[in-house]
């Protein structure tokens, strides 16, 4: 069986382009997978949140990707955090992290940029930690969005040089999961190309109904189509988009034809939009509600993954410091 790892950043909440994109799939997977899903609270350290909202984040994430079908008896669900084995292979791994190759992330230089006030060392060693993350549990796959691959590609670059140094076979090379056809992109509310956290272009799975409709009725349009089947520009399209994945066929096709014969209204599209929405994030969204209120659940869940996790993660650590020659005396 193929192990599968994912870390999950507790940074606000959980979108339609999360949950199309990523969680779903995740979900999938971990039927026939050996997979190990946890969320990343030493690597939201970089931006300094208060102890109440770092705690607050990560009880609200992972009552997030439970809600969505993450299922504790299938997969390995853990708080990074839980697991202090990861924090010893990261200081190990750090040994032979170069600082020029670390400066040159994308990430990390966008950071410099964005941010030049807090340009801590855990932000240039973020992909140190992250290759920690999955070589701890040796993972042969990793599922990352298109912002993650360089960070993958480090973590192979990182496993291939520990196992030359030590002249070992230590350390998997892992790949990144793609979803090849299957890969679903959400487009955003704002005209843009992808959904993601900004303002105004996300449908957050525990937005009220209200608030679904609020959003979607302030999507961005045009004035319509000036020809009969003419191709949609980027904004209308997405709209289209995001109606693939929650409306019947039947109402797609309607608005298309709508659309095509340029008789379309936007405000009838959008308010049918906006109701298939709610239709289907309502049950998550309740579901998201009863688990983070389910102290005992939470706390059932995050000992079963630690748990597991350290037993992993522990079986790596002594053998990594054999390796690397620790010895007892
Ligand atoms: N860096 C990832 C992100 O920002 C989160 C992450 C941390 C991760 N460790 C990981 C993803 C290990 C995959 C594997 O989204």
């Amino acid at each position: 069986m193929q192990t599968v790892l994912s870390g999950i950043r507790p940074t606000g909440n959980l979108h339609l382009g999360n949950y199309f994109g990523a969680v779903r799939n995740f979900v999938k997977m971990q039927q026939d997978n050996n997979c190990y899903f946890f969320i990343a609270d030493y690597h939201s350290l970089t931006t300094h949140p208060t102890p109440e909202d770092l705690h607050t984040n990560v009880k609200q994430v992972l009552s997030e990707y439970l809600a969505c079908g993450l299922d504790p008896e299938k997969a390995t669900i853990y708080i990074q955090s839980d697991v202090p084995q990861v924090a010893e292979l990261y200081l190990l791994m750090n040994m032979n992290a170069y600082i020029g190759e670390l400066e040159r992330t994308t990430t990390f230089k966008e950071k410099v940029r964005k941010q030049p006030q807090n340009v801590n060392a855990g932000l240039l060693t973020y992909a140190v930690l992250m290759a920690s993350d999955i070589l701890i549990h040796n993972a042969h796959k990793v599922p990352v969005g298109k912002d993650q691959e360089q960070h993958l590609e480090m973590t192979k670059k990182f496993a291939r040089r520990f196992n030359q140094m030590y002249k070992v076979e230590y350390f998997n090379i892992p790949e990144a999961y793609n979803f090849g056809e299957k890969l679903v992109k959400v487009p955003g509310l704002d005209g843009s190309g992808k959904m993601g956290k900004s303002e105004g272009n996300a449908i957050n799975l525990v937005d009220t109904p209200e608030v679904i409709k609020k959003k979607v009725m302030k999507a961005v349009t045009d004035a319509g189509p000036t020809q009969l089947n003419q191709t949609k520009p980027q904004p209308i399209q997405n709209l289209f988009d995001i109606m693939k994945l929650v409306s019947t066929k039947d109402t797609i096709e309607y608005f298309d034809e709508k659309y095509n014969s340029m008789q379309i209204r936007y405000g009838d599209m959008k308010k049918q939009l906006a109701e298939d929405i709610v239709k289907f994030t309502t049950p998550i969204r309740e579901r998201i509600t009863e688990i983070y209120n389910d102290t005992k659940y939470l706390h059932f869940v995050a000992e079963k993954g630690r748990e597991k996790a350290v037993a992993s993660a522990s079986k790596t650590i002594k053998e990594v410091r054999e390796i690397i020659g620790f010895k007892h005396f």
